[in-house]
């Protein structure tokens, strides 16, 4: 059987049901799921926020997950290409908030984003868990 390589990227904080939505649907586009999981540092330079979870806390969750094969940590958002190539990925598979963000992978493999999983993130909760007194 022909190898088919999904890959994505995210910080899955706070792990939630949207995370193993977009993992699951990611997985079915090919036959072994790629998860660049980004480092404390880059999740930091995003978002300006420490991750809750540590990036070895994060890469452990989503490596128990069934539907995934191999996690890695993104250390640079401007590594993508070697991490595609490295990784042998066909599909870069991202949520829409991401839309058109990664079109000049088009040029090394096909690129897919897929609808959020709507009214939940992981700024959402710690704002909720915030809140409770
Ligand atoms: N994701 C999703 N549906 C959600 C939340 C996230 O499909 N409700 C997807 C994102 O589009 C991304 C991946 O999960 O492809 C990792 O997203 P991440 O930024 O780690 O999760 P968020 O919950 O969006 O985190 P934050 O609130 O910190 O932005």
């Amino acid at each position: 059987m022909t190898e088919r390589t999904v890959i994505t990227f995210g910080t899955f904080d706070v792990f939630h049901v949207g995370h193993v939505h977009i993992l699951e649907r990611a997985a079915s586009y090919g036959n072994r799921l790629v998860v660049g999981v980004s480092s404390d540092a880059l999740n930091f330079s995003k978002k300006q926020r420490t991750p809750v979870y540590s990036q070895q806390d994060r890469l452990k969750i989503i490596s128990s997950l069934s539907f995934v094969d191999t996690v890695f940590l993104e250390e640079s958002l401007d590594l993508k290409e070697q991490y595609i190539k490295k990784h042998n990925a066909s599909i870069l598979v991202m949520g829409d908030d991401w839309l058109n963000k990664f079109d000049q992978f088009k040029a090394i493999c096909d690129v897919v984003y897929l609808p959020r999983t709507p009214s939940i993130s992981t700024t959402a909760i710690i704002e909720v868990v915030k809140s409770i007194e």
